[in-house]
């Protein structure tokens, strides 16, 4: 088993919380990569989790007794469940159980680990594990949106070959993974708590803001369309997080299953061509332009007016002439006037050459480019790294829950941009 890097994680006191999917089998691996980066950990078991790991094993590499009880009475009167809450710094759950995650997003405290989760002031970071339909289910979505949006960080789940034998996002990010993530991730932070965001950050107050989220439907016939598989998570977290920094925030969206967040506008659309025309009908009240969409670059030239049967002259197969669609953010960034213009990239390979040639070409003040290489980072998963890129400077913001990626991607742009974006909307 490989450690990890010495001293990345020294002085840190990680509440190891392992629940009860089959991955817990990679848990003695992950406390040994974490105390071979110089954290100090502790483990903590629900009764799921002591079907699929040995406490004899944890104990073995953590170097501390396993706690797997809210009901024993020697711990208690040691190091307590408050106490081990006090102790945290970083919470991590890995891997964390359909069932642990809805019961966080509730609020129970019916065991060890969900009870200091509630006491705890550390930073909470969850690592789903489960198969694709469990984490797909509507339930356990809703559950994960909340915890994000309470401040917790979702690490994947990662996308692959599952255990049961499906395949698709449900895997446990691996232990170097999970290890290098914690770099990043502050401790100590009050999550399930407050949100994260700064209440007094009024930063984009009298700033309108126009974001586009979500794919594009680009009709075949009246019953199929192209499409991708873009969720449109992180264009409707950064119309949240806009909001809350006190912009006019217009949303518009391609065809999701997101609620409108609180006091955002949302214009629906769904073909590119759509998107384009309710962009362009906002641009002249707009300061700042996030162009999120995964907009389809390409429609199909004659959209059938009825629903293509199979008949002699077709069950052979049929062939699709296809268009390009309009460039939505390079014609915002060409607007006499327009506004500051922000794009993002999904790239699979040379992300920082294309990301860097896209900024130039387009005229954009500043792009995002996410590797969609990533499993980790994958389209219906709630976390996400970027790379922002600027005309003369680019930052890393590692990997963290899309609103939190949302707040560094704002911040930048308040900080790069703020001199124009004030002349743009003065103050009352
Ligand atoms: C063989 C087996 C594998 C399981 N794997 C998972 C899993 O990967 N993820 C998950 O959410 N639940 C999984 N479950 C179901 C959980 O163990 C079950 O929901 C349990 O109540 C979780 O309790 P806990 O969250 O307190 O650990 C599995 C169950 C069995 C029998």
């Amino acid at each position: 088993m490989d450690q990890g890097t010495p001293g990345e994680l020294a002085g840190r006191h990680i509440l190891l919380g392992i629940t009860g999917g089959i991955a817990a089998y990679k848990t003695p691996d992950l406390v040994r990569k974490l105390r071979g980066a110089g954290a100090d950990v502790c483990v903590v078991t629900s009764a799921g989790a002591q079907q699929f790991v040995s406490s004899t094993a944890l104990q073995a590499v953590s170097g501390r007794a396993v706690r797997h009880s809210l009901w024993d009475e020697a711990a208690e009167a040691a190091m307590g469940h408050i106490e081990l809450a006090r102790w945290a710094d970083t919470v991590l759950i890995a891997p964390a159980t359909a069932n642990c995650i809805a019961k966080l997003a509730r609020g129970q405290a019916d065991d060890l680990l969900t009870t200091l989760c509630l006491a705890t002031t550390a930073a909470l970071v969850v690592a789903p594990a489960m198969n694709v339909r469990m984490w797909q289910h509507p339930a356990t979505q809703s559950n994960v949106a909340l915890l994000a949006e309470r401040g917790a960080h979702l690490l994947g789940p990662a996308e692959g070959e599952q255990a049961c034998g499906e395949y698709g996002p449900g895997r446990m990010v691996e232990p170097a993974d999970i290890c290098k993530a914690l770099t990043s991730i502050d401790p100590g932070q009050a999550v399930l708590g407050p949100h994260a965001t700064d209440p007094a950050d009024n930063s984009l107050a009298g700033v309108n803001v126009l974001i586009t989220a979500g794919p594009t439907r680009e009709p075949i016939d009246p019953v199929r369309y192209i499409s991708n598989r873009s969720s449109g998570k992180q264009g409707y977290a950064l119309a949240t997080e806009a909001a809350r920094m006190g912009a006019t925030v217009t949303l518009v969206s391609g065809p999701t299953a997101l609620p409108v967040p609180p006091g955002v506008k949302r214009i629906d659309v769904l073909s590119a061509q759509d998107m384009l025309t309710a962009v362009e009908s906002q641009l002249d009240q707009t300061d700042l332009f996030i162009g999120v969409a995964a907009v389809a670059d390409y429609r199909v030239a004659a959209v059938a007016n009825e629903k293509i049967k199979k008949t002699a002259s077709t069950r052979d197969g049929i062939t699709l002439d296809l268009v390009t669609n309009p460039d939505i953010i390079a014609t915002v960034a060409a607007t006499a006037g327009g506004p500051i213009t922000v794009g993002f990239a999904a790239e699979t390979h040379k992300g920082l050459e294309h990301a860097r040639g896209k900024l130039e070409r387009k005229g954009l003040d500043m792009i995002a480019l996410n590797d969609v290489s990533d499993q980790r980072i994958g389209f219906s998963s709630d976390a996400n790294a970027l790379t922002i890129l600027w005309s003369d400077g680019e930052q890393q913001v590692p990997m963290q829950t899309k609103a939190a990626i949302a707040r560094s991607l704002l911040s930048k742009v308040v900080e790069l941009f703020n001199p124009r974006l004030s002349v743009r909307s003065p103050t009352p």
